[in-house]
């Protein structure tokens, strides 16, 4: 366990009556946990791991404690469970009350804004650092906003350009947040204004759309949406990449097949090797095999296994692409470059990759060198291919 310079006071003590669902607010389901489950975890996320202060309901106090206290073992965030009090103000001083001594930054957070990302915490808790003062994460307001009096009579216009929506978490240097709560006189909505109040300076940083409050239902409905995109491959698994290398040398045998790029080459004087010696067929084996951690070509298939003998290279590539899949990848491309003076791979280039693409069951690009006459590939010792893939982990993988 950490000691935390850096506190979070999560207020979770509301009984959300706009919600207007049987539990508190702060314990409605979203997701698989809580709306408060799902603001811890986003906070547990921050990059400087905070003392957490969950301030919630008298009768949810064990709960909480049972709940979090393995939640926060894990990361190594102490932790203190609180009742809150009768108004949010109450509750915010209530988790003031047990900071630790060695806190010097603190940030109080809704529970009621679930989704606020880990990013934000850290951004108020920088700015904080190196402001000395107080900062609130806030939004440009987009609405035209209108002054009403009664009977719902339109006053006037008021000027946008000035106006904020602000949002949590909201920090505060430690002392400047205890004096002003010292300080308070009456009831304001948010910190922000409790340390107005006592002189301190707030700025803004930008916030996010994401920082939203659950309020009413309709609150509710789009937290569970994002929740659920976000579980639902929202975040993009980062494709994985692999290099494969093959070399043949051509067969003294003049009446060896030729056989490359998944082709029969007319004429002999082919490649030489157990199977058919298709150099470019086994680099993409070995490249997509590499992409999806899997080994090599000798590794997965048994360079001397008798099944393969003379074994065409799109037996291979319809294999490699089977186990791939099995462990869960899909393959989004490859790319192969062939070295050598014989055969000319232009003219059949288009069908060389037909062909390739037909049995790896994704695109691949064929291209072909030579190597200025010098190495094996230049002597016309022999043939060399260098291939590049990309597979792409499953959603749940
Ligand atoms: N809060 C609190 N203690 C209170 C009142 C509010 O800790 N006595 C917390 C809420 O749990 C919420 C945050 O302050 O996370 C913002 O308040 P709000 O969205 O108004 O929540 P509720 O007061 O629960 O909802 P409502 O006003 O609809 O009853
Ligand atoms: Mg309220």
């Amino acid at each position: 366990m950490n000691a935390s310079t850096v506190a979070v006071i999560v207020v979770a003590a509301g009984s959300g009556l706009r919600l207007g669902h049987p539990e508190p607010k702060a314990f409605v389901p979203l997701g698989d946990g809580t709306i408060l489950s799902t603001a811890v975890d986003s906070i547990l996320g921050m990059r400087e791991i905070p003392h957490l202060v969950l301030v919630v309901p008298a009768d949810r106090v064990d709960e909480a404690r049972a709940v979090f206290g393995p939640v926060a073992d894990r990361v190594g965030a102490p932790l203190d469970v609180v009742d809150g009090g009768t108004t949010r103000q109450d509750s915010v001083a209530k988790g003031i009350a047990v900071l630790p001594h060695l806190v010097d930054t603190v940030l109080v957070h809704d529970a009621a804004r679930p989704l606020t990302p880990a990013l934000l915490f850290d951004e108020v808790v920088a700015a904080v650092r190196s402001r000395g003062h107080g900062i609130v994460p806030a939004l440009d307001v987009v609405d035209t906003v209108k002054r009403v009096g009664g009977g719902g009579r339109v006053l006037d216009t008021v000027d946008r350009s000035t106006l904020k929506a602000v949002q949590t978490p909201q920090g505060f240097p430690r002392e400047a947040l205890e004096r002003a709560y010292v300080e308070a006189v009456g009831e304001h909505t948010d910190d922000a204004s409790i340390a107005a109040a006592a002189g301190i300076p707030v700025d803004v940083v930008p916030g996010d759309a994401r920082a939203f409050k659950v309020t009413v239902p309709s609150d509710l409905a789009r937290a569970e949406r994002l929740v659920e995109e976000r579980a639902g491959g929202g975040e993009t698994p980062l494709p994985r990449v692999g290099t494969g290398v093959d070399v043949h040398a051509y067969s003294d045998d003049p009446a060896t097949p030729m056989r490359l790029a998944g082709l029969e080459w007319p004429g002999g004087h082919g490649l030489s090797g157990h199977s058919d010696g298709d150099a470019a067929a086994h680099a993409i084996v070995d490249a997509v095999l590499a992409a999806a951690g899997l080994g090599d070509i000798g590794g997965s298939f048994g360079t001397d296994d008798p099944a393969l003998a003379g074994a065409h290279g799109v037996v291979f590539l319809e294999r490699a692409r089977d186990l791939v899949e099995r462990a869960g990848f899909r393959i989004g491309n490859a790319s192969v470059q062939i070295v050598g003076n014989r055969p000319k791979l232009a003219p059949r280039r288009a069908e060389a990759e037909a062909v390739l693409s037909a049995a790896l069951g994704a695109p691949v690009s064929v291209a072909g060198t030579t190597s200025d006459a010098l190495g094996l590939t230049g002597r016309g010792e022999g043939v060399a291919a260098i291939a590049t893939a990309i597979v792409i982990p499953l959603p749940g993988r």
